[in-house]
């Protein structure tokens, strides 16, 4: 079987005995284009004279010790093959060890591998009580019983020790090598591992492979203290990885400016751009030009002439983050998908697209003022806290956008895809001219009766009127003996659901638009509905969280909703108002299907009536 050429670099320092065996050992089991670099790190025994003897191995000599890290990468400069091998001078090989860590690297998503060992920490520990080599040819024979019993097993790990280290050649170059900050040894192979899986590669272990370690040979060689050193890298190890970035965004760019701008600014509306990294895949700097010289501290990578997958993977290489999120440029950033992302465990975390479709510029001067309406009406401008008792005080944009919290100022608590449904709701009753007022039941602060008074605004309406129905006193306590389903409920005890007409007037007014086209239905629905001077209504919006409430303002209202128009349930989650909905619609025998808004929340249009 042919397998691809390998380098093998073997860093070594002193301990010329333990080099010879090595090579010995080694040089039988090489192919014919396998290369092998010696990196000589200031050897002061007979270690040079013997390199010099070897014409088969090149020779890298370094004046003094470098350290582990810099001869690896020192060798790893001169390879010639694309899997590299990084190789303890203390080990003995058994023939075929190339093939089996070589194998793996079929499947194009591993970035290295390792072996068995007698002599090794974690997984990758062969225990074997029995095995006292006394010769090369028992090593091979142990070697060899392992590929039988295991042949082409391989094993997914999170980390593979340094003592004999595949890995692709090209990828280690990208991710820039051992990091060197790790002085005389220890660690480096563990930090190489983090960034290789962060950035996307699979580590296996090659079960069927069997590499003999000595262990610590160098270092007693060279009377060097192993565990102390361990140690001081075991803490460089720690603070490089809790001082990395949590999140990087890796972004595909085009070759128009525009998208990338809206891509940009939807990174920064999602999260704290310093906390993050931004990674730009550039094809050609040019049409991006100024772009490029307006964003600060962003890492741009060249990608012109690569295919699509080749960019992603340079990117992977060369974001430092170790959670990433993928975007193209023109898309809009998917705010759950990066909190979920952020969520996870950092070395867990898989490169993870995060790119939602952009919403279209917007240039209607009424889309606009809408569009701004409903940020200010939800108050992710100036980004007040929550007040509810399960938000922990802090605005969490999330949350405010599926209208799970209750906003500490904000002038709506129904989220970001209600107002856009309530908005849509309006737009279309006016597009179909349904004939009709518009009422909510339940209004809070006015948020949503607001949206509603604008929608009329922006389009001109001056013919229809919008109802504000409430109590401006909170909700009722419940009345178990008529309404069941209401028993037990504890709206009525929450002071912040009471909001006085006084103050909801004010607000209408804030907005300028408090005008008669706004009546106010101040009182419990029950009394307040049935007399309300309403004769048609094209849009119901029943928010009154209980099953009385829902039904008091059902059967009051629902047959004044004019064919063709529309019933928006905000709290079809909650068990009160769901009994009430599904009650109605079963005693009138409605079935005009239930249309989901978000998790809360429901609509449906009553179905035209037939003229016959
Ligand atoms: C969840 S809040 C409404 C949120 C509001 N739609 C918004 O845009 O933020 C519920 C409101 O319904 C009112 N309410 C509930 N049941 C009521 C009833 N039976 N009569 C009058 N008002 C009621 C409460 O006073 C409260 O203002």
């Amino acid at each position: 079987m042919t397998r691809p050429a390998v380098t093998i670099v073997i860093p070594v320092w002193n301990a010329v005995k333990t080099t010879m065996s090595c090579l010995t050992t080694l040089r039988d089991t090489l192919g014919p284009d396998d290369q092998v670099v010696v990196v000589d790190n200031g050897s002061t025994d007979g270690t040079p004279a013997f390199l010099a003897t070897q014409s088969w191995v090149e020779v890298v000599t370094h004046e003094q010790n470098e350290g582990f890290a810099a001869g690896c990468n020192a060798g790893a400069r001169r390879a010639t093959n694309p899997v590299v091998i990084f190789l303890n001078n203390d080990t003995l090989l058994a023939p075929e060890w190339i093939e089996g860590l070589v194998a793996p690297f079929a499947d194009p998503r591993v970035g290295a591998t390792g072996p068995m060992s007698n002599f090794v920490s974690g997984p990758q520990l062969l225990v074997d009580d029995a095995y006292e080599p006394k010769s090369r040819a028992d090593i091979a024979r142990h070697a060899d019983a392992l590929r039988q019993r295991s042949a082409g097993r391989t094993r997914e790990t999170g980390r593979l020790v340094g003592f004999c280290l595949a890995v692709r050649a090209e990828v280690f170059a990208e991710i820039g090598g051992f990091d060197e900050g790790f002085g005389l040894g220890g660690c480096e192979d563990d930090d190489l591992c983090n960034r290789l899986r962060a950035a996307g590669w699979r580590l296996l272990i090659a079960e069927d492979t069997f590499v003999h370690h000595i262990g610590h040979q160098t270092f007693d060689d060279n009377s060097i203290d192993w565990y102390a050193l361990q140690q001081d890298n075991l803490v460089k190890l720690q603070h490089k990885s809790a001082a990395g970035r949590p999140l990087s965004f890796l972004v595909l760019c085009g070759s128009q400016p525009l998208p990338l701008i809206a891509t940009l600014v939807g990174i920064e509306e999602a999260v704290e751009v310093s906390s993050c990294e931004v990674v730009l895949l550039v094809p050609d700097r040019k049409p991006l030009a100024e772009v490029l010289a307006g964003v600060g501290g962003v890492r741009v990578v060249d990608v012109g002439g690569l295919s699509e997958d080749r960019a992603w993977q340079l990117g992977q290489h060369t974001a430092s983050g170790l959670r990433r999120a993928l975007l193209r440029a023109g898309e809009a950033v998917d705010v759950s998908a990066v909190q979920r992302l952020l969520a996870t465990d950092p070395w867990a975390a898989q490169p993870t697209p995060v790119g939602a479709e952009l919403k279209p510029v917007v240039t209607d001067p009424r889309d606009l003022y809408l569009d701004l309406m409903e940020k200010c009406l939800l108050n992710t401008i100036y980004e007040d806290p929550a007040q509810d008792p399960w938000s922990a005080r802090r605005f969490d944009p999330a949350k405010r956008a599926g209208g799970l919290d209750w906003p500490s100022l904000a002038h709506t608590m129904i989220g970001q895809k209600r107002l856009d449904n309530l908005r849509a709701v309006v737009e279309t009753v006016l597009a179909e001219d349904v004939p009709g007022d518009l009422i909510e039941t339940g209004v809070w602060r006015g948020g949503a009766c607001i949206l509603m008074r604008a929608v009329l605004k922006a389009y001109g309406v001056t013919d229809r009127r919008v109802f504000v129905a409430d109590s401006f006193e909170g909700l009722p306590p419940p009345d178990p003996e008529k309404y069941p389903a209401d028993a037990g409920d504890q709206h009525h005890t929450f002071t912040p659901l009471a909001v006085s007409l006084a103050q909801v007037r004010a607000n209408f007014a804030k907005y300028d638009l408090l005008d008669d086209q706004v009546v106010f239905l101040k009182g419990w629905f029950k009394d307040t509905l049935p007399p309300a001077p309403i004769e048609q209504l094209a849009v119901l919006r029943l928010d009154g969280d209980m099953y009385e409430s829902t039904m008091d303002a059902l059967s009051a209202l629902y047959d004044k909703v004019a064919p063709g128009g529309f019933i928006i349930v905000d709290d079809y989650a909650l068990a009160g108002c769901n009994k009430a909905i599904n009650d109605f619609r079963a005693a009138r025998g409605i079935d005009d299907p239930l249309v989901g808004i978000d998790s809360m929340s429901c609509y449906w249009q009553k179905r035209a009536r037939v003229l016959v």
